[in-house]
């Protein structure tokens, strides 16, 4: 079935896999022009093979030439782009002191720093047009800390918070910020942050597809909403950590990492 969004151009950054490889083939399947961003530049050409009018844009967010390139395309006037997927992020799980503090400060560049700069991109060139859509993918980690994933959590925090900062500046200039918000989906995310035990660790119940996060966060966007959570089990988790004192939330989530 073929879904009317209310863009008519996008650009979603990481969508060689998962979650923003799911989010460019919804926008495909509903001929939405879309610009494809990721490092694996055979993954977005097999995209753009798939979807007419697909634009592939190869590029590192961990470098200045890939930002600067991203930043530039998003910028562009003369294609203007009506909603900006900020999806490309990664993970680092185990003990905070065992772990590579270069990886480490790589992961808060990709999923801050890149982040911000193609908010700030995004949301100055829609607010002259008047109208503009903004994703930022972050996390249900974002709502309490996790010990194991701690600078992981501590990015979709900023991330969360940013987001729904933005929402609220950007109110009736016909430009809307949303974060997703998903829990644990199936994708390359769990081998690239070392936490493929997961999976064994985890119910079924507990896992999401990330076709269906893709659709619903989409359609949470084209409604203008804040913040989008994917999944019952997951949209009650949030309400119950938010009511939650912060202590006990902090020792629940340490012992569910053991
Ligand atoms: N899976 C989950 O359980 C889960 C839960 C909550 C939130 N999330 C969030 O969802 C988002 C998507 O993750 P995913 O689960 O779909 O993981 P994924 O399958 O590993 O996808 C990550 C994407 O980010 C891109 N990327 C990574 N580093 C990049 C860089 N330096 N420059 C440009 N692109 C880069 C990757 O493409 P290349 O390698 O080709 O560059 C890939 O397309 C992330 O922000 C993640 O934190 C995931």
């Amino acid at each position: 079935m073929t879904t009317t969004f209310p863009f008519t151009s996008a650009l979603v950054t990481g969508a060689s896999s998962g979650i923003g490889e799911a989010m460019a083939e919804v926008l495909g399947e509903a001929g939405i022009p879309t610009v494809v961003v990721a490092r694996r530049s055979d993954r977005l050409q097999e995209l753009a093979d798939r979807f007419a009018h697909f634009e592939v844009l190869v590029a590192d967010l961990g470098t200045a030439a890939g930002m600067a390139a991203v930043v530039a395309r998003v910028g562009d006037s003369a294609l203007p782009i009506d909603l900006v997927v900020n999806n490309a992020g990664f993970g680092t799980s185990g003990d905070f002191i065992t772990l590579d503090p270069d990886r480490l400060a790589a992961e808060v560049h990709l999923n801050i720093e890149a982040l911000t700069r193609i908010s700030h991109a995004a949301l100055a060139a829609m607010a002259p047009r008047g109208r503009g859509y903004l994703l930022n993918v972050s996390s249900v980690a974002s709502f309490q800390p996790a010990p194991k994933l701690a600078v992981y959590a501590a990015t979709k925090a900023y991330v969360t918070n940013l987001s729904e900062s933005l929402h609220e500046e950007m109110r009736g200039t016909g430009v809307h910020v949303t974060a997703l918000c998903p829990g644990l989906t199936r994708t390359e995310f769990q081998s690239v942050s070392n936490t493929d035990s997961y999976s064994s660790q985890y119910p079924t119940f507990a896992w999401l597809e990330a076709r269906e996060v893709a659709e619903a966060a989409l359609h949470d966007v084209a409604k203008g909403k804040a913040l989008s959570v994917p999944g019952a089990i997951y949209k009650g988790m949030v309400t119950g950590s938010s009511m939650m004192p912060r202590r006990l939330a902090r020792r629940l989530s340490g012992l569910v990492q053991r």
